[in-house]
């Protein structure tokens, strides 16, 4: 039977630093309350002439060199992005441009904070089923530009970045199993719900949410999908050597898991540094903690994403 594996990992983060005590003296906020509701000191601010495709490609270019793989061998690109560059073409067919190949089918996935464990999910499968052996699976994020920089509910919880793996083909799990849902009933907790129509803006062209719901929503669901993963793939949760869930919030990763009886040590955290940086949170997390050494050759590694939609997921694999 044909496995899919992580066969490399790449991250990049825009230079600029955005910190909690530079944001309190434009907004009514401090680092304490910032840091004591959700962790997070500082974010990363892409430069405005840095778009989505160019984060992805740094982040691609860097997971490319790790697997050992070249541009030309990839035969699948996905990325999950809800701040594409262009309304199309998608940013994933850009990325392929930027990366001076062309051919191989590139499409772009939109499930916002899901979207990096929804694509890994999909390219597991186009893999499984036999059609593609190399796919380059991306998360890249620029939501510092659909952010009212006025509004200190959700301004200072983002941040920009990208984070990439290349999935190969082989005989061996690589993925044990992925499970992904959504409720579309749930679309109004957190949304950007505008779009262009005759050359305006119709409706917002900003981030809105409704920060308590999407809260236990979110430790409600993550706390759901691990187990029902865990269960999918065979694998006792108490063999789980590291849980990366959507960096959106402290308390969030904490509660799930505490919630799952994980010890915190094998809980991966990057949102203190990074911010939810959506689609792009879990690869760069994951891809800090392999270059770092911490998760190694043989760990297993969860994967969790939730976010509008909603859409929530998660991937069990062996690294
Ligand atoms: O990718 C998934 C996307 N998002 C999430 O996962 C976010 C999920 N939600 C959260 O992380 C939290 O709900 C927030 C961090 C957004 C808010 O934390 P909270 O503990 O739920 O606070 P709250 O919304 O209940 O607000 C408490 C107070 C309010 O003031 P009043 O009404 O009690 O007077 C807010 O106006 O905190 C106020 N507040 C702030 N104060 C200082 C809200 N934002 C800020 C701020 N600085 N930045």
């Amino acid at each position: 039977m044909i496995r899919s594996r992580i066969v490399g990992t790449g991250s990049y983060l825009p230079p600029r630093v955005l910190t909690n005590e530079e944001l309190s003296k434009k907004l009514d906020t401090s680092d304490a309350w910032i840091q004591e509701r959700t962790g997070i000191k500082q974010r990363h601010i892409a430069d405005a002439s840095q778009t989505s495709s160019d984060l992805a490609l740094e982040a691609s270019r860097r997971a490319l060199q790790a697997a050992g793989v070249k541009a030309e061998d990839i035969d699948l690109i996905v990325v999950a992005t809800s701040t594409p560059d262009f309304v199309f073409p998608g940013t994933a067919c850009l990325l392929q441009a930027k990366l001076g190949v062309k051919g191989c089918a590139a499409f772009d996935l939109q499930a916002v904070c899901s979207g990096f464990v929804y694509a890994l999910a999909t390219a597991d499968n186009f893999i499984r089923a036999g059609t593609h052996k190399r796919a380059l699976v991306v998360g890249a994020e620029v939501f510092s530009r659909i952010l009212d920089w006025n509004d200190r509910g959700t301004c200072v919880l983002f941040g920009d970045g990208a984070g990439a793996v290349v999935l190969a083909a082989g005989d061996q799990p690589g993925i044990h199993a992925s499970v992904l849902h959504a409720d579309g009933s749930q679309a109004g907790i957190l949304s950007v719900p505008g779009n262009v129509c005759g050359g305006k803006i119709i409706g917002s062209p900003f981030l809105q949410m409704q920060g308590n719901q999407v809260f236990k929503f979110a430790v409600k669901v993550l706390d759901e999908v691990a187990r029902e993963t865990a269960q999918a793939a065979g694998i006792k949760l108490a063999e789980v050597d590291w849980l990366i869930p959507h960096q959106a919030n402290i308390r969030i990763l904490e509660a799930v898991a505490k919630k799952l009886d994980l010890p915190r040590e094998r809980l991966a955290v990057t949102v203190d540094r990074h911010g939810n940086t959506s689609a792009a949170s879990v690869p760069l997390a994951l891809d800090e903690y392999v270059r770092a050494g911490r998760i190694k050759p043989g760990h297993k590694v969860m994967l969790q994403g939730v976010g509008g939609g909603f859409t929530w997921g998660a991937s069990l694999l062996t690294m």
